[in-house]
């Protein structure tokens, strides 16, 4: 049985959902993670909807098996695709999903132009066309599907050529003069995000869901009275269904990462 000593459990399509990691580490650094990237059937956002709800589901059920107190989904895709299957599913474990940090973006500046870059999944699904609409009437919000980004990140590709023309076509039919903030819509862009700065200038602003979700997680524990406040830092266990030692490392690797 779970308690307030069982680690986390984290995952994603693949490597992205360490951006959220870092943040709940940062927040909750006495607590216990395991982190699953399930590398092997990345990307997520371009798949059929049925398969990333089963995909998702067995991600949970992994990291239930190994012991989690509780779940963060540090996907998009995979909360838009399954989080309401997820929560009936699993009623009594605290269990947290991301999503688009449009919120944010529009209450810092209010009638302004955000662009929201997330996988092509994420901006057809119901759940976000909702967030979508709760937000219109505040700022003119511009999604911009990106499928083949995740990959760069995926392939631990931060800073090449190849990833800076992609961006770069991305944003050429864009007036980015008339852009006030980019809000980065999919877990793994949070490592692109100097990249993204390098194009489209440091003036835009660029928000990402991952604080917002630690937050919640955070929550969700002292509600339940999972919080584990231990003094001494925690540890963190990365599983990836690539299973090879370069994979682990790419996690290490971009745990220790700057944010
Ligand atoms: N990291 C995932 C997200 O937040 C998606 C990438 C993918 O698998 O397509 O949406």
């Amino acid at each position: 049985m779970a308690d307030s000593n069982s680690p986390i459990g984290v995952f994603d399509s693949g490597v992205g959902g360490i951006s959220v990691l870092r943040e709940l580490v940062r927040l909750m650094p006495g607590e216990d993670y395991i982190y699953f990237g399930d590398s092997i059937h990345a990307p997520y956002g371009t798949k059929k909807l049925e398969e990333v709800r089963e995909l998702t589901i067995h991600n949970v059920e992994l990291l239930l098996a190994n012991g989690a107190k509780s779940i963060v989904v540090a996907c998009n895709t995979a909360t838009s695709a399954a989080v309401a299957i997820l929560r009936k599913r699993y009623p009594d474990v605290p269990l947290v999903g991301i999503e688009p940090a449009i919120k944010p973006a529009v209450m810092n500046k209010p009638d302004s132009n955000i662009i929201v870059m997330a996988t092509p999944m994420t901006l057809k699904q119901e759940k976000f066309q909702k967030l979508m609409a709760k937000y219109d009437d505040m700022g003119n919000i511009i999604p911009l599907p990106c499928p083949g980004l995740m990959e760069f990140i995926e392939r631990g590709d931060l800073e090449g050529e190849d990833l800076r023309t992609y961006i770069i076509n991305l944003f050429h039919d864009i007036d980015t003069d008339n852009i006030d903030s980019i809000v980065l819509g999919c877990t793994h862009y949070p490592f692109a995000k100097k990249m993204i700065k390098s194009i489209v200038g440091e003036r835009i602003k660029i928000y990402d869901g991952g604080e917002g979700t630690a937050r919640e997680m955070k929550r969700r524990l002292s509600q339940n009275g999972l919080l584990n406040d231990k003094k001494e830092k925690g540890n963190v266990i990365f599983i990836n269904s690539k299973d090879t030692e370069d994979e682990i490392n790419l996690c290490n690797k971009l745990l220790k990462l700057p944010f």
